[in-house]
């Protein structure tokens, strides 16, 4: 009986924090101006802008590159590849450049791009769907803004996302171009210094980069590979 009221009172509880979590959610996005200025550029969500400021600083994307955007849905980072790579084929003046998206959710199309939604990025059968389009084509440049859904544990949430991280690096590092660049979504925490590390093996420049689209109160930042070396032959 007892157990069966504690029970009770921790459903109860559970149900306040979704409430008051999920109005907080509501009241940070009515005062976000990203939010608006999203809605106003046809953008699918706010996360447009954190790479559109990242590509403005870093020169990251060019027209004729092939790219893999990893964790797209709902699609806004495509949204800002595909005309930077002239992947869309707009200007016939530049070079066509190849892009391709995938994620778990299923995304709506995107003219210039190949989606792969249902697919889960760290199953061996979705690099090799991959593989299949690129065909035998090298990548340019690795985008990754996948993320678990975060269950509020901190190193817990960090665990999750550097393991995604991990598949990134090593996806990137067996099918990038000389030269190219891999830029990954991770969650502070105390692995990062091992990921950073593994990074330089194979790229010449590593650096952490924070958007001002990205909220300033979250453990959100990028990390930024460039120069990649090739494989290392033995
Ligand atoms: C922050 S959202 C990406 C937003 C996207 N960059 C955009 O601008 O529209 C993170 C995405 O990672 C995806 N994701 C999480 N785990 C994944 C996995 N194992 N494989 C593929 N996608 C995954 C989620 O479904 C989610 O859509």
């Amino acid at each position: 009986m007892k157990k069966l009221k504690a029970l009770k009172v921790c459903s109860y509880l559970k149900m306040i924090i979704r409430e008051h979590s999920s109005k907080e959610w509501l009241n940070r996005q009515k005062s976000d101006p990203y939010v608006e200025k999203a809605k106003m550029n046809n953008y699918r969500c706010r996360s447009a802008f954190k790479l559109l400021q990242m590509d403005d600083k870093h020169s990251i994307l060019k027209p004729g590159q092939c790219v893999v955007d990893i964790g797209a849905a709902p699609g806004s980072w495509t949204q800002i590849v595909v005309p930077r790579t002239n992947s869309d084929f707009t200007n016939k003046n530049l070079p066509t450049g190849l892009v391709i998206g995938i994620d778990l959710q299923q995304m709506f199309p995107i003219n210039g791009a190949i989606l792969l939604g249902n697919s889960d990025f760290t199953s061996t059968k979705t690099w090799d769907k991959i593989k299949t389009i690129l065909n035998n084509r090298l990548i340019d440049v690795v985008l990754s803004d996948m993320a678990p859904n975060a269950t509020g544990v901190k190193h817990l949430d960090h665990d999750l996302i550097i393991k995604m991280a991990f598949s990134v690096v090593k996806f990137s590092v067996m099918n990038s171009n000389v030269g190219g660049t891999c830029l990954i979504k991770i969650w502070d925490g105390n692995q990062n210094m091992e990921l950073e590390n593994i990074l330089l093996k194979f790229y010449s420049t590593v650096k952490y980069i924070k958007p001002t689209a990205s909220r300033s109160d979250s453990a959100e930042k990028y990390l930024l590979a460039r120069g990649f070396k090739g494989l290392i032959k033995n």
